[in-house]
């Protein structure tokens, strides 16, 4: 039986179509149960919709925190979602979720964790002169970015490089990261 995964999302879900490719890879050990926003404007929620996968969108407009994050969990877990990835899911989770998730949720951020937690992550790599970036896939606790690191991507930082530039090239990792570490952590 293959795990069902579940992905939140905020924009454009490259990431979490990379996911998606890599759970129709032959021998994956997971499927894409659920595509879930909370932006119902999310272009990644369309084209999921487009191939068949199940989308939910809730905006957390009007709603308290709790409730909205009720509506978010109600949903991953009547789609039977075991597991979460986050693609460019750009809200904080609750202490109260991550608990009830623990250990079962892992998320990409585009830094060589434990450096550079937060946004702004490329800019500041080349702003410290370092000789690299690059992404880490981590599980999500409560503290922001700083769960435990489960595979990384190294990217070299070029002469003259702009953020953008290496977002891109750093973009380009995540998409061949992010599948084969969840492969691996749904595997085990
Ligand atoms: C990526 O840079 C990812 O590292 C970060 O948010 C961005 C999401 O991009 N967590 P996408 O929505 O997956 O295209």
């Amino acid at each position: 039986m293959k795990r069902k995964l579940g992905i939140l999302i905020s924009g454009r879900g490259s990431n979490m179509q990379a996911l998606v490719a890599g759970s129709r890879a032959p021998g994956s050990p997971y499927e894409v149960a659920l595509v879930a926003s909370d932006k119902p404007e999310a272009p990644g929620l369309a084209w999921a919709a487009e191939q068949g996968i199940a989308t939910f969108a809730q905006s957390p407009k009007g709603m308290s925190k709790p409730e909205y994050e009720a509506a978010i969990d109600a949903a991953l877990r009547n789609a039977g979602v075991e597991a979460i990835a986050l693609a460019g899911y750009m809200r904080l989770l609750s202490d109260a979720f991550v608990a009830r998730w623990r250990g079962r949720i892992v998320n990409i951020h585009p830094s060589l964790l434990p450096l550079y937690k937060g946004l702004d992550t490329h800019a500041r790599a080349i702003a410290a002169g370092e000789s690299h970036g690059g992404c880490s896939v981590h599980i999500v606790t409560e503290e922001l970015d700083g769960g435990d690191v489960l595979g990384q991507a190294r990217v070299p930082i070029l002469p003259g490089d702009t953020p953008a530039a290496l977002a891109e090239r750093v973009l380009a990792e995540e998409h061949k990261l992010y599948p084969r570490i969840v492969a691996e952590w749904l595997s085990r």
